[in-house]
């Protein structure tokens, strides 16, 4: 029998320099061969489909609430409340995530408008779980780097099962919040989220602490625990229904590796489920490409599918597979599952165009025109830029790496005047390189341009 090896998950342990020395934190990952404008064409958002889904979700609350009040006397309050808490504290964990990476619907403010109230009903803390959730796409089931590794490692049976009750995972999140309304940021907020939002994550615990104790008062004052049962408590007895889908996501795979299709499950979902778990059973295929929304990742399978490993058959499939696994990883924590990848050549990549600055004139031609929505990295003498025009016809020109986390913007997505990260969401404004959507803080360096006569001309200055 191997001795079990402990190893510290925390993202402030000696774990973390670990992976930064082994080149595991923010490192280059596997993506599968697609063709850039059949993936532009998955990328795209609406807000009609999005919208629907949303409105069949609060109906469902709504109606769910209606009937364990009804019943609240009786035992069928208990499947009842069940049914209302994994509504609320369970399938708002895929709306809280769809929406914070901006790609439920195409209009901005409405993501916002599903993404606070779903923050609260699992109480995440909006702005920490947004950069806590950035961080798992950039170093996903890296141990010492990703926050978000639900089962560490020896696991066991009686933690899954505490993890579907989540009495002990609810009260230890919501004890974080209030920490952070009283105390301030600890270090692992410090190690996340930059400085300069850290108020803000102070401010959104102190509101979401004030919503706790608002529930409390009122249960206090009508001697009932009604209240309760319907706000705050459906994160603790609902979360049932997030941890059911999210098992399954990574549980049992490879850590420390930098190819999802070894860390990451995709499963194969019934509609009921996809609707609830809003398509995240793709999980492979949202972490390859997470700027395509969860509508599309069907048809992004169906693009990628051969050169990904088979998913599991089923939900009950992949159950069987983890519990397996749960039972190897607590004797041997290095045990993982093993999975059967296809050999892929790596992507190409763009043609990109070289350009030299010869000092003639200082207006450079850089090639034919490009259509709205149209991105074209080009490189000028050793700087990679990507000319764009936006959905209006505006032509701009800026630096082709994202100021956040270095991500190829020519993969991105022109969405009405901005530009959107392929790796984050993360925007900028296309005319000016401001930063309009987190994780990018920094501006992104512009360049002059102007068309004339179906070429496109780059102002190039003696560097
Ligand atoms: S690399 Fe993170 S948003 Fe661009």
């Amino acid at each position: 029998m191997t001795a079990a090896v402990t190893r510290d998950y925390s993202i402030i342990g000696a774990e973390s320099d670990r992976a930064a020395e082994r080149g595991l934190a923010n490192g280059q990952w596997f993506q599968a061969n697609i063709d850039p404008a059949r993936l532009r064409e998955l990328m795209e958002r609406t807000n009609g489909r999005a919208g629907v889904d949303a409105l069949i979700w609060v109906v469902l609350i709504v109606v769910a609430a209606v009937i364990a009040w009804n019943v609240r006397a009786t035992w069928w309050a208990i499947p009842a409340f069940l049914v209302y808490g994994g509504l609320v504290g369970g399938s708002s964990d895929a709306r809280w995530h769809e929406c914070g990476h901006g790609t439920a619907f195409r209009t901005a403010w409405l993501n916002d408008l599903v993404y606070y109230p779903a923050s609260f009903m699992i109480a995440r803390e909006p702005t920490y779980w947004r950069w806590s959730h950035f961080r798992h796409h950039t170093d996903t089931i890296v141990v010492g780097r990703d926050p978000e590794i639900i089962f560490p490692r020896p696991p066991s049976y009686g933690g899954v099962a505490l993890a579907f009750s989540n009495i002990v995972g609810g009260p230890k999140l919501m004890a974080g919040t209030v920490r952070h309304a009283l105390l301030g940021v600890d270090a692992v907020v410090t190690e996340i989220v930059p400085e300069r939002e850290w108020s803000k994550v102070v401010r959104e615990a102190r509101v979401m602490v004030a919503l706790w104790v608002g529930v409390l008062v009122l249960a206090g004052i009508t001697a009932s625990i009604w209240p309760v049962l319907f706000i705050g408590g459906p994160t603790i007895y609902g979360a049932w229904m997030m941890v059911f889908f999210g098992v399954t996501q990574h549980a049992g795979l490879r850590e420390d590796v930098l190819d999802h299709r070894f860390s990451t499950r995709t499963v194969t979902m019934n509609p009921l489920f996809r609707f609830l778990y809003l398509n995240m059973n793709y999980h492979v295929e949202h972490h390859m490409f997470p700027a395509v929304p969860y509508r599309s990742l069907p048809a992004l399978h169906n693009e990628i599918a051969d050169q990904l490993p088979d998913p599991s058959p089923s939900t009950w499939a992949a159950y069987r597979e983890i519990f397996h696994a749960i039972g190897r990883q607590a004797v041997d924590p290095t045990w993982e599952i093993d999975r059967r990848v296809p050999e892929v050549q790596a992507a190409s990549g763009q043609i990109v165009q070289a350009f030299e600055w010869r000092g003639e004139d200082s207006w450079l031609d850089v090639g034919e025109d490009v259509a709205p929505g149209e991105l074209r990295p080009i490189t000028v003498g050793n700087s990679e830029r990507v000319i764009a025009r936006t959905e209006s016809g505006v032509l701009c020109a800026l630096a082709r790496r994202c100021t956040h986390g270095d991500a190829d913007l020519a993969q991105g997505l022109v969405i009405g005047e901005e530009i959107e990260c392929p790796k984050h969401n993360g925007r900028f404004l296309l005319a000016t390189g401001e930063p309009t959507r987190r994780p990018i803080l920094e501006p992104a360096q512009t360049y002059s341009v102007r068309s004339s006569s179906g070429r496109i001309q780059m102002e190039v200055e003696e560097a």
